[in-house]
């Protein structure tokens, strides 16, 4: 482990053994000084978590749903002491980010592991944060002991990486800057797989999230709903929540101009009571619906697959110079009726 003091030096603390500045670090790493800063900031000298043993690791990635592919890549860059894949500013990177987000467990606000890295240089540089996710799974796996989570629960929750792994894969790496903070809601204990849907704690509500699984039954919704009643009461006594809420390109009340009324998504919607409208600051709607409907974000419209109504939906609006709307939407927890 190592910090980085007020005239810039690093120093060694702990197991990771490097001498050097902000800049110097920053220049190897190619990403700005301030995201360097912010590590070094955020994770002072916390502690950090260490890899499963190597030998564990196969079984681990198959558990946490890592396709074949980023597994091979994964182990083939396995950070040992000797592994030339690793540059001391990269070991530095995994440490302290590691400890970055040990250090907000329990946390449930969106957090940046750290800076989004030219991935192209190497499977290292390509899967730093997913190292650090599982230098962090025991961490996680603790916490949920604590909160008597059934293992069943943790596995689904955690095997949302190599969900979000194939989804990046198929978007030729479009995807991972998003994702990289969006798993480390994941490992700090504020996000549960509870069936079809993802529950997010901590918040004034619980935050529903929509994996890439599937259709979204009203069916699987209203079974998922039901385990959440039941699971945060149960496992976080402490926290009071009156509401489900959920923010996506899904409940843009405009999708009705053109999905019919019976698609899941319409259904879903009815759920929900929404929120004013109020461009979320950052989020580009017209690029998540790409994100979501397309899985490519740099393809033009006129290239994009036209093979479902949704598809077609999205790129027309586009063509026809609308916009989409992120909304925010809520119901209370207690309202069970169906849509
Ligand atoms: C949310 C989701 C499961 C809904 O899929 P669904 O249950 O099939 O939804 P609907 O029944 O409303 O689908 C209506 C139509 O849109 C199509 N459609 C729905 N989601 C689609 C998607 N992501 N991409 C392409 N087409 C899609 C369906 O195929 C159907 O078209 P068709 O009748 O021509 O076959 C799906 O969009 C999805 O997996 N999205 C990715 C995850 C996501 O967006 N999460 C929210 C993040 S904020």
């Amino acid at each position: 482990m190592s910090t980085i003091s007020s005239d810039g030096a690093c120093r060694r603390v702990g197991a990771v053994d490097v001498e050097m500045d902000v800049n110097a670090t920053a220049a190897a790493l190619a990403v700005p000084i301030d995201d360097v800063e912010k590590v070094s900031r955020l994770a002072g000298d916390r502690p950090s978590a260490p890899l499963p043993a190597k030998a564990d690791v196969p079984a681990l990635l198959d558990r946490l749903a890592v396709p074949p592919a980023d597994a091979a890549e994964i182990l083939s860059a396995w950070p040992d002491a000797e592994s030339p894949h690793w540059t001391p500013e990269l070991r530095w990177l995994l440490d302290r980010s590691t400890a970055l987000v040990r250090a907000d467990l329990g946390g449930s606000s969106w957090l940046s592991p750290g800076p989004e890295l030219p991935r192209e240089r190497g499977p290292a540089w390509r899967h730093l944060y997913v190292y650090a996710y599982l230098a962090l799974v025991d961490v996680t796996l603790q916490y949920h002991l604590d909160h008597a989570i059934p293992e069943t629960v943790s596995w689904a929750t955690l095997a949302d990486l190599g969900r979000n792994l194939a989804v990046d894969r198929r978007m030729h790496g479009e995807g991972w800057p998003v994702m990289q903070a969006w798993l480390t809601l994941h490992t700090r204990g504020a996000v549960y797989e509870l069936g079809r849907l993802q529950a997010h704690r901590g918040g004034a509500t619980i935050d529903l999230h929509v994996p890439d699984a599937g259709p979204l039954t009203p069916a699987a919704v209203t079974a998922s709903l039901e385990a959440a009643r039941a699971f945060f009461p149960r496992h976080f006594p402490d926290e009071q929540y009156a509401d489900f809420s959920c923010g996506s390109w899904l409940l843009d009340p405009q999708l009705r101009e053109y999905l019919p009324e019976e698609s899941n998504i319409i259904r879903f919607q009815r759920r929900f009571e929404l929120e004013p409208y109020e461009a979320p600051e950052g989020l580009d709607c017209d690029v998540e619906v790409l994100r979501f409907g397309f899985r490519s974000l740099t393809t033009s419209l006129d290239q994009l697959p036209r093979d479902t109504v949704l598809r077609r939906a999205l790129i027309d609006h586009l063509q026809a110079g609308r916009h989409w709307q992120w909304r925010r939407g809520r119901f209370p927890i207690e309202r069970t009726s169906s849509v």
